[in-house]
């Protein structure tokens, strides 16, 4: 980075950025902490170790809390020691080294499935409770890389495909979190959508593309959310590690964005001291590091150097000015953790979050007439599925079932499936009055079909594992489960699947079967949601947040970028001298359905999918144009149950060819019969193109038709509106 443009960034940080408000006490504060810090003193915030025992030599200050992170403050200034938890669902229970456990959420991909902003806050903000009275006061949460490639591991960690939906709750779960005094982040800045070689990959994408998609999820959740931090990923963009990049450090976030927060590494992503320059300001967990960077070889660097000095300065500063503006030097907000409570707000967000994608006959909700129930597979018997990786979460008793899945190396112990506490065969039965029960864990296919054929109806469990560091090969189902779900149905026509997994999967059995319901990682009460929702106690209303294809043809990149020439070990070792360039400007912005759309492909569920055991009609829609666009859509519930529509606002043409995408989108409640004209805000954003020239968000002059509808492939409601030229402000 040039002299000049670092000393623009440290002008910038000088100058209190008034879009981020009542913060300026916390912009003068830092100010005046800083100038009264000694050399060695800020060197203190600059880097920080892992707080586990898992590498050999790590010694754990006395004040640290076992967890993702330390940092040392600055007792004599008042400045607290920064104390790091993983993640974005809940306290992390890092393989039982925590002897407390925490609420499990369910995955971010439930949670984007909700399209439950308010939700999404109060779950953040429950979850940060519980960092809080742990002594956490940093949350790790707010993963919110778009969900490029269906196929990546940590897809459970992410909200959506689409960078509004993406933006707007990961703005939501940074608001929740920091409500509570902790400092939340956004993550992995950015365009970090594959874990093969995710520390080596080398991302190329133009300007507009990226500025249109994965760059747009940041800006929002960042504009919106106003986190404490952002945390910059392992791959590189453009040839430099993201981590090291003045683009997307000091070009794109502090310069455009007029970021005042800071920049925290990931773990084991620094390069090198150069990152100081680029634009990061804090090293995470050093000892993944070849060297503590931003320890004596930066202030030996630093030593004959003000421009570095003056950066030196800045990092300070932004750390200071979150550590104000987020309140971790007042006081925790008494919290008194009440197990109950958070467990049924962690069983909300499972209801909302379950997608009913096939229905026929009326075979959900399950009739109390049935006899005979039989339940097979998917470890139903022992507890619900969840993700593996720094983000996985226990309770007290940690999970129900570890099943170790090999892997070598220092964090081997992360390579396990482990169940959540959360069995679903014992809350069916528990709503199962008066029928036979009968339970097959699906491992002998020709023994569950024999099972299958004595009941009325058979609720089949599948489940498909993720873990953070690796991506799953192909989108089928693990463990030969198609085959299974293929001869139970066979045997029993009345099959209805429950699916707990990470992301997409193929179906080749899906017209074989009554019904499908898409429960994801359902988290702590997973049990109980879906059997509610499977009994009708809860009409299911989540809807996909992500397209599944019809098969991995469909992809931008039908095998993933680096698949067989690169090291897929967790930690890539063997990757550090190989170059594998994955390129984005094949889709570019046009992720998920919007690739559809453009390339006419039919997926297998698009986008914005979900059944409800009521039926909705979308009567009418009207729109406002002016600086803040809006619509009103009409909808009435057309069925005989209360139900929640999520009503999604599409852009479908545009005089800029903005192709499909998402521009808003609302909840509703509705009763049978019952019509309500519903508001949906616009993000102008949206409407807009990125004008590399003009380097700025430009809304064209002319006529922009919206429309809506059950999905994105099914829009039944049009309108237009002409808008005026505009640039939009950043
Ligand atoms: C991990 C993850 C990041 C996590 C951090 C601390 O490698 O990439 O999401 O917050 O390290 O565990």
């Amino acid at each position: 980075m040039n002299k000049t443009a670092l000393l623009l960034a440290t002008a910038i940080a000088l100058s209190p950025s008034a879009s981020w408000g009542k913060e300026e006490s916390a912009d003068a504060r830092a100010r005046n902490t800083e100038a009264a810090m000694t050399a060695a003193e800020r060197e203190n915030l600059l880097h920080g170790i892992m707080a586990l025992p898992v590498i050999p030599g790590t010694i754990i200050p006395p004040d640290a809390v076992i967890g993702a992170g330390y940092v040392e403050g600055v007792s004599r200034l008042g400045v607290p020691s920064l104390k790091e938890s993983d993640a974005s669902l809940g306290v992390a229970w890092v393989s039982g080294m925590r002897k407390d456990g925490a609420t499990a959420l369910p995955s971010a991909t439930a949670m984007g499935a909700g399209f439950d902003p308010a939700l999404v806050r109060d779950a953040s903000a429950m979850i940060a409770a519980e960092a809080r009275a742990k002594g956490f006061n940093i949350l790790l949460a707010g993963g919110i890389n778009l969900m490029r490639d269906p196929r990546n591991g940590r897809t459970f960690e992410y909200f959506a495909e689409d960078p509004l939906l993406s933006g707007i709750l990961g703005a939501a779960a940074v608001e929740g979190v920091q409500s509570q005094r902790v400092i939340a982040t956004v993550k992995h800045f950015a365009l970090n959508a594959q874990e093969t070689g995710r520390q080596v990959i080398d991302v190329k994408i133009g300007e507009a593309a990226a500025r249109e998609s994965d760059l747009l999820a940041f800006e929002l959740a960042i504009e919106k959310g106003k986190p404490g931090s952002v945390m910059c990923a392992y791959n590189k963009v453009r040839g430099r590690h993201a981590c090291d990049s003045e683009y997307l450090l000091s070009d794109v976030l502090k310069r455009d964005w007029r970021y005042p927060g800071f920049v925290m590494s990931d773990w084991g992503a620094v390069p090198g001291v150069s990152a100081m320059a680029a634009g990061l300001d804090q090293q995470s967990g050093s000892q993944t590091d070849k060297q503590v960077w931003f320890g004596k070889p930066l202030i030996d660097a630093a030593s004959a150097d003000p421009a570095l000095q003056a950066r030196i300065s800045d990092a300070n500063r932004r750390i200071l000015r979150s550590i104000y503006a987020v309140g971790l030097d007042q006081p925790a907000p008494a919290v008194k953790i009440d197990q109950a409570a958070n467990n049924a707000l962690a069983q909300r967000v499972a209801e909302r979050g379950i997608v009913l994608l096939r229905n026929e006959r009326n075979a959900l909700p399950l009739a109390a007439k049935a006899k005979t129930i039989a339940v097979i597979g998917g470890y139903a018997d022992m507890g619900v599925m969840s993700g593996g990786g720094s983000s996985q979460v226990h309770g007290v008793d940690g999970p129900a079932a570890t099943i170790p899945m090999g892997g070598e190396g220092p964090f081997a112990f992360l390579h396990s499936i482990n169940l959540h506490r959360s069995p679903p065969l014992a809350a069916i039965r528990k709503r199962a009055a008066g029928a036979k029960i009968l339970y097959d864990d699906g491992h002998y296919i020709a023994e569950a079909a024999r099972t299958a054929a004595k009941a009325d109806v058979v609720i089949l469990f599948a489940s498909q594992w993720m873990m953070e560091g690796y991506d799953v090969p192909d989108l089928s189902l693990p463990d030969n489960q198609d085959a299974l779900i293929a001869a139970v149905a066979a045997a029993n026509p009345n099959t209805v699947v429950v699916l707990e997994t990470g992301g997409p999967v193929l179906m080749p059995w899906l017209d074989k079967t009554a019904a499908v319901i898409e429960a994801w990682y359902p988290g702590a009460q997973g049990g109980e949601a879906i059997a509610r929702v499977l009994f009708g106690e809860v009409n299911p209303s989540g809807k996909l947040p992500i397209s599944f294809p019809a098969s991995v043809e469909q992809l931008p990149r039908p095998a993933i970028p680096g698949w067989d020439e690169l090291d897929k070990s967790f930690e890539g070792t063997g990757n550090e001298a190989k170059k594998v360039t994955v390129d984005y400007d094949i889709e570019g912005a046009d992720i998920g359905y919007r690739w559809y759309a453009r390339k006419n492909i039919k997926p297998l569920f698009p986008f914005g999918y979900g059944l409800s055991y009521t039926s909705f009609a979308y009567e009418k829609i009207s729109l406002r144009g002016g600086n803040l666009p809006s619509a009103q859509v009409t909808v009435r519930n057309s069925g005989a149950v209360a139900g929640d529509e999520v009503v999604a606002l599409y852009a479908v043409a545009g005089p800029n060819d903005p192709g499909q995408r998402l521009v808003g989108f609302t909840r509703v409640s509705l009763k049978p019969g019952e019509t309500k004209r519903i508001d949906v805000a616009i993000e102008p954003k949206l409407l807009a193109r990125w004008d590399e020239a003009g380097h700025r968000w430009q809304i064209a002059a002319g006529r922009y038709e919206l429309a809506t509808g059950p999905s994105s492939d099914k829009l039944t409601a049009k309108a237009s509106l002409t808008l005026n030229a505009r640039t939009i402000a950043q």
